[in-house]
């Protein structure tokens, strides 16, 4: 039978995820499919528990059901547990269910492989204090940037998540403003992009030899990765985050690596075709 995988969330009409693993199952001759599931946002549980009885072998999760996911998971992988939240579940051979995030792998591999952008020994800026951030810092930190400073509109909740990271002092928070810039490498961790939104940071944050990469893509640069460029930063959007995360979650269902860049530019190329569809 066929092997089954899925990605969960409310909503999940839009999510590429089918799309990119479709595109590694066939590149690595995989025989499995991969579905959307949609959830009421009460039932996460039910659902999850009856895909897996049904032969289901591995779930994505993505919002709402992040923290859902780890409280179903039987045990947590270290970079779970950091993260407080599970992007990826696998049924183990003994029936137990293992939660994993794979988001920080995705953006680490996106940054040092793909980007061939530096994190040892960096300065590095994280905007924004919630899911998004918090689950990306073990990874990061294991790459030994020399700091990492958290800034956030709600400045206690980017100091609050900088003292979850005591790691010798080099993980610090606080607001918006009066940043200990420039820095090596700004990474946009809030939702402000969603919403067509600009963090209020000052540019002393960005000098020349700064890069900026943005968790959120779209067909056009975000408004953050323009007021990068226009301070004079090397910039990049997520997509490249979310094809590496996939291709992790892949990599624990089926121990395989799949290549990541034919991928991308298929979905960099979707994403200017829906756009033109959508101006005509
Ligand atoms: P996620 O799981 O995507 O991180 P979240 O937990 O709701 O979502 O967090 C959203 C983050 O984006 C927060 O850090 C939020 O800042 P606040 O803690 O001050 O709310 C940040 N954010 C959202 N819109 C923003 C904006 N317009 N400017 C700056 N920060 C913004």
């Amino acid at each position: 039978m066929t092997d089954q995988y899925a990605v969960i969330g409310n909503p999940i009409s839009h999510s590429l995820s089918p799309l990119i693993h479709r595109a590694f199952a066939r590149q690595t001759g995989q025989d499995m499919d991969y579905d959307r599931l949609l959830a009421p946002v009460d039932a996460f549980a039910s659902i999850a528990r009856s895909f897996f009885a049904a032969e289901g072998r591995g779930l994505n999760v993505t919002v709402p059901f992040k923290l859902d996911a780890a409280a179903l998971a039987d045990q947590l992988t270290d970079r779970a547990r950091a993260a407080g939240a599970v992007n990826t579940l696998v049924l183990g051979s003994d029936g137990r269910l293992l939660g994993d995030n794979t988001d920080g792998a995705g953006l680490v591999n996106d940054l040092t492989r793909q980007l061939r952008w530096p994190l040892e020994g960096q300065r590095i800026l994280l905007l924004g204090a919630g899911g998004a951030a918090r689950g990306v810092l073990q990874p990061l930190l294991a790459q030994l940037p020399e700091a990492i400073h958290i800034a956030n509109r709600t400045a206690a909740r980017a100091v609050q998540l900088a003292q979850r990271f005591p790691q010798g002092g080099r993980v610090t928070g606080g607001g918006l403003d009066d940043l200990p810039g420039p820095f090596n490498l700004v990474i946009n961790a809030s939702s402000a992009s969603l919403s067509g939104e600009m963090p209020a940071l000052p540019a002393a944050v960005i000098s020349s030899d700064t890069r900026a990469y943005d968790m959120v893509y779209g067909a056009e640069p975000t408004v953050f990765m323009r007021w990068a460029a226009d301070c004079g930063a090397e910039t990049a959007d997520g997509l490249g985050m979310l094809v590496a995360q996939a291709a992790e979650s892949f990599f624990l269902w089926r121990g395989l690596h799949p290549q990541l860049a034919p991928v991308l530019s298929e979905l960099r190329a979707g994403l200017k075709r829906n756009q033109t569809d959508e101006q005509n």
